[in-house]
């Protein structure tokens, strides 16, 4: 997050978008290419702020980036989170992500 444009808005296909309300930044949410999987999109850096959950932002989010992704003939969305985040794994299987692998 030190330099957006360097590591989000280069690169072919890659872009950081922010939800704001009023002027206040209150969500974040990036894509790249997956260096693994070139024929998926990867979901980065999904963030909300804490006084503007469960109003459905990461949600828009998701769907921006689903929206972007499928624009550019992607196969799927893609992303990694942890294991302690219980709360962002409930909110991605909500959103119809299914997961696929689990790393130590
Ligand atoms: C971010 O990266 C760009 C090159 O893409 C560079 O021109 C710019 O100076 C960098 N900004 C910072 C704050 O490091």
């Amino acid at each position: 997050l030190n330099n957006i444009s360097e590591a989000y808005m280069k690169q072919k296909d890659s872009c950081f978008w922010v939800a704001e309300i009023d002027g206040l930044v209150v969500g974040m949410v990036a894509c790249l290419p997956s260096g693994s999987a070139p024929e998926c999109m990867e979901l980065k850096r999904m963030s909300v702020r804490h006084s503007h959950r469960r109003m459905g932002i990461a949600k828009v989010l998701c769907q921006t980036v689903a929206d972007f992704a499928r624009d550019r003939g992607y196969l799927a969305v893609i992303l990694c989170t942890s294991v302690v985040q219980t709360a962002a794994q409930k909110l991605y299987e909500g959103m119809g992500y299914v997961k696929i692998a689990e790393f130590i």
